[in-house]
């Protein structure tokens, strides 16, 4: 018996703003047979600067309201500044819930690594936390990693995904300190460790002084989501438009126009 689309729960993918869509597009072609629920916490953007008691309130009360709405499958939570403080919480609040997270790809740079120096380029939330630590301490203490917090980035990249124009020598001031030079050796690595980040990575890559691997994790997130959700036999692959909510309940309207190029619609529910 095909199973129909409606018997299927949907995907709940989440960010702080439209970084996630780099993982929703990954997961779109692996999960061919879901709906996708795609959730920015506009009004809360950007959450690299937050205080982290206030942000994990934040977060965890709001998937209270999300959970009761929406049901879905599993939860994507396609923000590293999120899921590297609140992953814990919200598995512990939701228990039946399964939630994927995003967190910096540091073991997966580490094993890659030829000259053992890698970088994290990520926001100023995600550089301090204990879980970033703890990633450095048990996979890449025979590396060089290199924290990176970024002030701006995260917003450089709505406005420039959005089709404004960006300056490139304030995007070279947010990444030059990602390129170390030590021993005759050069970070051969750097680890995009905000979901917003991959959608500048030609920027990067021309601006970068030397040549290096920029580690995108989107397609292994959505490999960890399908694995969750096992594709049923017979199924009818969608077509069609996804909702997405925006907590702010008005992104303007170069986000909508772009968010119909993800096939997503912009829904008033939220
Ligand atoms: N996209 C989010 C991440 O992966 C962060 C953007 C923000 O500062 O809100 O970390």
């Amino acid at each position: 018996m095909p199973v129909t689309t409606a018997e299927l729960k949907p995907i709940l993918v989440f960010d702080s703003g439209i970084g996630g869509l780099t993982v929703l597009r990954e997961a779109r072609v692996l999960m061919p047979e879901r709906h996708f629920i795609y959730i920015a916490d506009d009004a809360g953007f950007p959450y690299g600067g937050w205080e982290e008691e206030a942000l994990k309130e934040r977060v965890i009360s709001l998937f209270g309201r999300l959970l009761a709405e929406h049901d879905p499958e599993i939860c994507v939570i396609a923000c590293n500044t999120a899921f590297t403080l609140v992953g814990a919480d919200l598995r512990a609040a939701f228990p039946q819930m399964r939630f994927v997270g995003t967190v910096p790809a540091i073991k997966p740079a580490a094993e890659r690594t030829r000259s053992g120096l890698v970088s994290v380029l990520a926001t100023p939330g995600t550089v301090k936390r204990a879980y970033t630590r703890d990633l450095i301490q048990s996979f890449a203490t025979q590396c060089h990693v290199r924290l990176v917090g970024s002030e701006n980035l995260a917003r450089m990249a709505e406005a420039y995904i959005r089709g404004e124009a960006i300056d490139d020598a304030a995007v070279l001031s947010e990444i030059e300190q990602c390129f170390v030079e030590k021993d005759g050796k050069k970070t051969d690595i750097v680890v995009l460790a905000c979901t917003h980040y991959p959608f500048m990575a030609n920027v990067f890559r021309r601006l970068a002084p030397w040549p290096v691997d920029w580690l995108d994790p989107a397609e292994a997130i959505a490999r960890r989501a399908r694995s969750l959700v096992p594709l049923p036999d017979g199924f009818e692959p969608l077509n069609g438009i996804d909702p997405a909510i925006f907590t702010s309940g008005h992104p303007d309207f170069t986000t909508r126009r772009l968010l119909q190029g993800f096939g997503l619609t912009v829904s008033q529910a939220g």
